[in-house]
C-alpha cells in the first residue's frame, strides 16, 4: 500500500468542484467550433505535496461541441505536460485549458504554452486541440529545477519532474470512476524537456525504481502506466547526448559566440558515439539493418530527411517549388522525390546552437547540469568526461556517487532496452530537421528502440523547421483516434 486510507481520501477527485465554460476553438484542420466543457480547476494530485502550486492539475472534459452532446466518459485522456527546460510548470494561471507564456532563462519562450489553438512560437496548444476533438484533457504542473524552499534547499531537480508526472497519472487512475475519460487510454504529450519527460513516462510505466520517491509525496496507490506517448523534440538520453551532438553537428566548428569548438573535445566525444551506438545494437526502421555511427547519416537521409523534404516540396505549387529548388540547389528533385547529400544538409542547417560539450558543460552551466543538482548543491556534472575536465567553481574530478541512479531514473532508453512490460506501446515522435538543440540521433534511436521491441511508432522530421515546432497537429489528433479506435 503506498498510502494509508487517510491520505488516500485526500486524493479523491471532487467531481462537483468544477464549472461549465464555453469557448470558441479552432480545430486542428482550422475549422471553428463552439465547445462547452467542464473545467475542474487546480487540485493537488499527491497527499503530501511539497508544493501545491506545482503538484496540482486541472481537468477539462467536453460536454457539447457545436451543440451536440459529447460522451466524455469513454474518451481518450490527453495528459499534456507543459515542462520546458526542466523548469517548474504550473496550472496556477490556467483558464480553461492552457497556460500563460513563460520565458525560460537562457532558452527563450517555453514551448507549448497557452493561448489560442493557433501557433504559439510555432507551437500548438495541444490541450485545446484535444478538447475540441472531444478528448478529455488533463494538464499537470510539475516541480522543476529552479525551486528552492524557505530553508534554501532545492526540491525540483531530478527526478522530481518525472516523479510528479507519474503521481499525476496515478491520481487519474485512482479516480478512474470520478474523472471523465478512459484511464486505459492515457496519451502523454510534451515538447523538448517536456518531450523527454513524456518519453520517460511512457517507457518507465509502473517501474518500482520510483516507489520511494512516490511514497514520499503520497502518490496514489495505482498504476502509472500510460497507453501512448507523444514527444516533440525530446531532449533525452542526456548522458550520451554530448557524444551524439558532436557526431551530428561537430563538423560545424563555430560555437555560439563565434569561438571555434575545441577539436580534441569534439573528436573525443564523436568517438564515444561510435562505441555507444554499436552497444545499443539497434536496427533501423524499414529493414535498414544495424545502425552504426558510420551508416547513421545515410539512415537519417533515407528514413527521415529526404522523405521530409519530399513532403515539403510536394505540398508547394509548381512555381513555389521551382523557387525553392533554385535557392536550394543541393536538392535534386526527380520523379517527385528529393535527394541530397548529408554534408549539404548540414550546411543547409547552418550554425550549431550549442558549444562542445553541449549538455555536460565543463563549467557546469547548462540547464542539464542544473537539473542534476541536489538539495544543497548547484549544478553538477553527469558524465565522467566532463567531470574530469571540470572548470566549474568547485570542480569535481569524478561524477558523484548518486548520479548513475539519477541517470537511470531520467533516461527512457534504459527502460526500453529492458523491454519494460508496462511501457507505452504507441509512440508519436516529431523533430524539426533544423533543430540543433540535440542530435537527430536521439529521437531516431528512441524510435528504433521501441520499434525493435515491437511497439507501434510514428516518427517524422519537419523539413526546415526548428526547435519545438509542431506542423502536423491534425495528424496527431487523428492518430489518437486511430490507436484508440475512438
Ligand atoms: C529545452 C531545450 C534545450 O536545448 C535543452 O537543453 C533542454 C530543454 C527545452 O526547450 O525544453
Amino acid at each position: 500500500m503506498r498510502n494509508g486510507s487517510a491520505s488516500a481520501s485526500a486524493l479523491v477527485f471532487d467531481e462537483d468542484d468544477g464549472e461549465e465554460l464555453t469557448e470558441t476553438l479552432v480545430d486542428a484542420s482550422g475549422t471553428t467550433h463552439e465547445v462547452v466543457y467542464r473545467f475542474h480547476g487546480p487540485r493537488e494530485y499527491v497527499a503530501h505535496p511539497l508544493d501545491d502550486t506545482h503538484q496540482s492539475l486541472v481537468v477539462s472534459a467536453p460536454v457539447k461541441i457545436d451543440g451536440k452532446a459529447v460522451d466524455a466518459s469513454t474518451a481518450p485522456i490527453v495528459l499534456a505536460n507543459a515542462v520546458g527546460a526542466y523548469m517548474p510548470s504550473t496550472v496556477e494561471t490556467a483558464v480553461g485549458v492552457g497556460q500563460n507564456q513563460l520565458q525560460l532563462p537562457g532558452i527563450g519562450p517555453a514551448p507549448g504554452r497557452r493561448g489560442d489553438t493557433g501557433p504559439v512560437n510555432g507551437l500548438v496548444n495541444l490541450a485545446k486541440l484535444a478538447l475540441v476533438a472531444g478528448y478529455v484533457v488533463v494538464e499537470p504542473g510539475a516541480r522543476g529545477r529552479s525551486l528552492v524552499d524557505a530553508s534554501g534547499n532545492r526540491y525540483g531537480t531530478a527526478p522530481a519532474a518525472i516523479v510528479d508526472l507519474k503521481a499525476a497519472v496515478r491520481y487519474i487512475r485512482f479516480n478512474a470512476d470520478r474523472i471523465p475519460g478512459n484511464t486505459e487510454w492515457i496519451v502523454s504529450t510534451g515538447t523538448s524537456a517536456g518531450g523527454a519527460l513524456s518519453a520517460l513516462l511512457g517507457a518507465s510505466g509502473d517501474s518500482s525504481l520510483y516507489d520511494d520517491h512516490l511514497d514520499k509525496i503520497g502518490a496514489a496507490d495505482a498504476s502509472d502506466a500510460i497507453f501512448a506517448t507523444a514527444a516533440w523534440c525530446p531532449i533525452t538520453d542526456l548522458e550520451h547526448a554530448d557524444a551524439a551532438y558532436e557526431w551530428n553537428w561537430g563538423d560545424n566548428v563555430t560555437q555560439p559566440g563565434g569561438t571555434p569548438v575545441d577539436p580534441t573535445v569534439s573528436a573525443d566525444l564523436k568517438s564515444q558515439f561510435t562505441e555507444y551506438q554499436a552497444g545499443l545494437q539497434l536496427d533501423g526502421l524499414d529493414g535498414f539493418g544495424p545502425l552504426t555511427a558510420d551508416n547513421y547519416a545515410q539512415y537519417l537521409l533515407e528514413t527521415y530527411l529526404q522523405p521530409s523534404a519530399t513532403k515539403h516540396l510536394k505540398a508547394l505549387s509548381d512555381a513555389d517549388r521551382a523557387v525553392y529548388l533554385a535557392k536550394n540547389t543541393f536538392i535534386s528533385w526527380d520523379d517527385g522525390r528529393a535527394t541530397f547529400a548529408w554534408d549539404d544538409y548540414l550546411s543547409h542547417v547552418g550554425a550549431r546552437k550549442k558549444p562542445a560539450p553541449a549538455f555536460d558543460a565543463f563549467d557546469a552551466s547548462t540547464p542539464e547540469n542544473d537539473e542534476f543538482g541536489t538539495a544543497t548543491t548547484g549544478a553538477r556534472h553527469f558524465t565522467a568526461y566532463s567531470a574530469t575536465r571540470s572548470t566549474a567553481a568547485s570542480p569535481a574530478t569524478s561524477i558523484d556517487g548518486d548520479i548513475p541512479t539519477l541517470l537511470r531514473l531520467m533516461n527512457p532508453m534504459h527502460f526500453i532496452s529492458e523491454k519494460n512490460p508496462h511501457r507505452s506501446r504507441h509512440w508519436w515522435i516529431r523533430l524539426g530537421a533544423n533543430d540543433t538543440d540535440t542530435s537527430l540521433t536521439v529521437s531516431a534511436n528512441l524510435a528504433a528502440a521501441v520499434h525493435n521491441i515491437g511497439d507501434d511508432v510514428d516518427h517524422a522530421y519537419y523539413w526546415d523547421q526548428g526547435h519545438a515546432t509542431n506542423i502536423d497537429p491534425n495528424d496527431f489528433i487523428a492518430w489518437i483516434g486511430e490507436i484508440t479506435g475512438s
